[in-house]
């Protein structure tokens, strides 16, 4: 489960220019030189291909947080007072850590159904939870936007920092509310503004990182989600994980950056180059990175 990004990286330099998606707060007319986070087909055949590089960026926060609760035993905290016999679907589920990391936890009666748009992360669910007499995972090829499920078919939804992905996120949080039971809870995590905010300094300095309009916390963050959640839910909580990164090695930094086009370094050697010595250059002068995490979730009722 840990990162082996360099090995898998599916890195490429890209050239292509990308309208971005609209958002209030910055120039409409603006265009990334990168995929938006939003664009549904580079998710699919390039960063969610296969785990990889979710896993580069997971081997960093498992390593260098400083809360030592972690973060998918919280989560599963707030979900643990479900009832003991639910239906439970996660949408967006990656490599299925959420349930791996709290196997001992889940109780016998709760049915989950993990949901990913990605075949590769599916099949990577399946192979991390395969049991012989494990009878509670369903895997299925899900996109939230057109969710395979009856109305109230669910007690409760679980969108692990996916829905800043979706494109049309109304939809899918009609969708969500269609397939909840009256009653039924989401729980939707995400990032706020400041989240890993000196890895951005760093990386607006050596190379050609997303600007604002491609920051996950802008489409669906902890700031502005509420907005986004209340024509949908009758009642919605803000919970937040305090955390922080203290990093003590430059490799696993470099391979986060390098995970994703977001960072500007992905694909292009000489700014990996350089991401590499400033990194190297702040252990050696102080032993130690820090960077602030800013991450929780909406706990939504329908
Ligand atoms: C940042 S990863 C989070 C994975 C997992 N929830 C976790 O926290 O470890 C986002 C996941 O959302 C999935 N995803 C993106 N768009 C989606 C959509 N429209 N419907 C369902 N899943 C989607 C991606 O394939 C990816 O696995």
């Amino acid at each position: 489960m840990r990162g082996r990004c360099a090995e898998e990286n599916h890195a490429r330099p890209r050239k292509t220019r990308f309208l971005s998606h609209r958002l209030s707060n910055y120039d409409p007319g603006e265009e990334l030189t990168m995929p938006s986070i939003t664009d549904q087909d580079h998710l699919l055949t390039d960063q969610y291909r296969s785990a990889a590089n979710l896993s580069a960026r997971n081997s960093l926060h498992e390593r260098f947080s400083v809360n030592q609760r972690g973060w998918h035993p919280w989560v599963f905290d707030q979900i643990a007072s479900l009832p003991a016999q639910s239906r439970i679907l996660e949408l967006g589920c990656g490599p299925g850590w959420l349930w791996v990391h709290n196997r001992q936890r889940i109780p016998s009666g709760w049915e989950i159904t993990l949901g990913d748009l990605s075949p590769g992360m599916i099949d990577q669910a399946r192979r991390n939870l395969a049991q012989e007499g494990e009878t509670r995972f369903r895997f299925e090829v899900i996109d939230a936007q057109a969710i395979p499920y009856p109305d109230a078919a669910f007690d409760a939804v679980v969108a692990n920092h996916m829905l800043y992905h979706v494109p049309d996120r109304p939809r899918a949080l009609a969708e969500i509310r269609r397939v909840l039971k009256p009653g039924g809870w989401l729980y939707a995590a995400t990032n706020g503004r400041d989240h890993m905010a000196e890895l951005w300094q760093i990386v607006l300095q050596v190379g050609d990182a997303a600007r604002d309009a491609n920051r996950s916390e802008l489409h669906f963050g902890l700031e502005s989600g509420l907005e986004q959640l209340r024509p949908w839910f009758a009642a919605i909580e803000r919970r937040d994980y305090p955390d922080a990164l203290r990093i003590t090695e430059a490799e696993p930094l470099i391979a986060y950056a390098a995970s994703s086009a977001l960072w500007g370094v992905q694909g292009d050697e000489a700014a990996t180059e350089r991401l590499a010595g400033h990194v190297r250059d702040q252990l050696a002068r102080e032993g130690v990175i820090h960077i602030s995490k800013n991450s929780g979730l909406f706990v939504a009722r329908r």
